[in-house]
């Protein structure tokens, strides 16, 4: 769609009650779909240009499933995913070609992210002929201002990524996502892998690119203390769903999802990590007691027995606060 015909106020991304089943098992081919299980179950936001929006939660909540859904790397069974209004779920390859380049991605893993066999600049050129660049000259131009943007020296091209250091490589990984010129990022805990000493250095590179080019974000975390530096709205994930979603300052200072109220108590404890083994509600989806009962009944510490035939849907608290939650 040519911007002209986009008025201002569209999202730039959007995502209307997306759904992903996996059959059961990461094999799962002689499961029945119908034993599988839902990893993102009907999620809907709205990202606006120059944005960043975080996406919180456990573990296994669906984060990675939702953002591969957006980039269009696993098909999405229900649902649509608009940018700039247009419906990414029903386009072809084809189609979607010259739309590829618009959203990128940052892993999670900078060591498995990256192919062991090409250099870096091979890699780079790969996504820059995709997005058509030609031409040596140019593209050995495009490489070496796109790794110097992330703080990388020119010669760094020539380089296989085992040369490099965890924090280097994701550097790598975000001079890739950016040498196509992108309009969204989506960061799927970027820095989870890295050591705690280096989370910074690679938080306030996005946070300067970001500034500077203008990107609209998704910021994916398991850490709401990190999504809490990094975004000024945030959505709160808990098997598949959004139970919450607001203002930063809102969710850190009023929060109204009991499963939020638990997050925050986790994440203002230096001694207990959210991600730790002794988690809130257990690594797996679909717990809940029944398929009725809300989705954050089983992590629950404010349940009421109502709460077991409740599958209520998001509501408007005010102030751009939504809350799923019978109780709040
Ligand atoms: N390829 C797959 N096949 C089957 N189940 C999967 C697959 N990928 C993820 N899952 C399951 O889907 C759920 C959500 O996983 P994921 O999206 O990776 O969560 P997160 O990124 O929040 O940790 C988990 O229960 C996980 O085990
Ligand atoms: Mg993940």
């Amino acid at each position: 769609m040519n911007r002209s015909t986009c008025p201002d106020d569209t999202p730039i991304l959007a995502a209307r009650n997306l759904v992903k089943r996996y059959p059961r098992g990461r094999e799962g081919f002689r499961s029945r779909p119908a034993a599988g299980i839902e990893a993102v179950s009907g999620v809907s936001f709205e990202l606006a240009r120059g944005e960043t929006l975080g996406l919180v939660g456990e573990s296994g909540c669906g984060k990675t499933t939702l953002a591969r859904m957006l980039l269009k790397l696993l098909p999405a069974d229900e649902g649509r995913i608009l940018y700039r209004g247009v419906d990414l779920v029903p386009l072809s390859e084809t189609e979607m070609r010259p739309l590829r380049r618009k959203i990128q991605i940052v892993f999670q893993d900078p060591y498995g992210s990256l192919n062991p066999r090409l250099t870096i600049g091979q890699t780079l050129r790969d996504g820059l002929h995709l997005a058509g660049v030609t031409g040596r000259g140019a593209l050995r131009q495009r490489i070496a201002a796109v790794l110097e943007r992330v703080g990388l020296p020119a010669s760094a091209a020539d380089r296989y990524p085992h040369e490099f250091s965890g924090g280097q490589r994701q550097r790598i990984g975000i001079a890739r996502a950016l040498s196509v010129e992108p309009e969204i990022l989506v960061c799927d805990e970027p820095v989870s892998a890295l050591d705690v000493s280096i989370q910074a250095q690679i938080l306030n590179l996005l946070a300067d690119l970001r500034e500077s080019l203008g990107l609209s974000c998704l910021f994916i975390s398991h850490d709401l203390n990190v999504v809490g530096y990094f975004c000024r709205r945030i959505a709160v994930m808990v098997h598949g769903r959004i139970v919450e979603e607001a203002p930063a300052e809102a969710l850190f200072d009023a929060p109204l999802h009991p499963y939020t109220r638990q997050l925050l108590a986790a994440a203002a404890d230096p001694l207990r990590e959210v991600a730790d083994a002794a988690s809130l509600v257990g690594t797996q989806a679909a717990p809940s007691a029944s398929p009725d009962a809300c989705i954050a009944y089983s992590a629950c510490p404010e349940a009421a027995s109502a709460c077991r035939a409740w599958a209520g849907d998001l509501t408007d608290a005010g102030g751009g606060h939504y809350v799923r939650c019978l109780r709040s």
